[in-house]
């Protein structure tokens, strides 16, 4: 099933929000390719891409926490977050080509869960820590 955005995703902060949008857009891509028949495409040209965006949303993430509390810690669970992701990436390498529908599907649901893990649970904590600090600073 395809990823829906809705309110229950959002964090609050916007830049954040519009990038999490467009992670969607490209798993929801990852998907239909999948869905057509079209797994090397999936794999070799969609997969890439997202890897390139959550690296680019990572260091967006990253860029907003020196100076909040907590944010050392956040930054670790990114780090963490970030190795899980290219371990899995290294797994797909170790066995190429066997059965590539069954890769490409493994992988889809793989990337949806890991996305809303990530934003559920890293990145609402994030929104809470940059918050609080905006209230505190009036
Ligand atoms: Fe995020």
């Amino acid at each position: 099933m395809r990823l829906v955005w809705s309110s229950q995703l959002e964090t609050g902060i916007r830049q954040i929000d519009l990038q999490h949008q467009e992670l969607i857009d490209i798993i929801n891509e990852f998907e239909a390719a999948h869905l057509a028949g079209e797994d090397a495409r999936a794999m070799n040209e969609l997969l890439p891409r997202l890897a390139g965006y959550v690296i680019f949303h990572f260091a967006t993430e990253e860029s907003m926490l020196p100076g909040i509390p907590g944010g050392a810690e956040h930054k670790a669970m990114h780090t963490e977050q970030h190795k899980a992701f290219k371990e899995r990436f290294a797994k797909l390498k170790a066995m190429p080509g066997k059965d590539q529908r069954g890769e490409t599907s493994a992988m889809l649901e793989y990337l949806k869960q890991w996305l809303v893990n990530h934003i559920m649970k890293t990145d609402m904590q994030l929104a809470g820590l940059i918050m609080a600090r905006e209230a505190k600073a009036g």
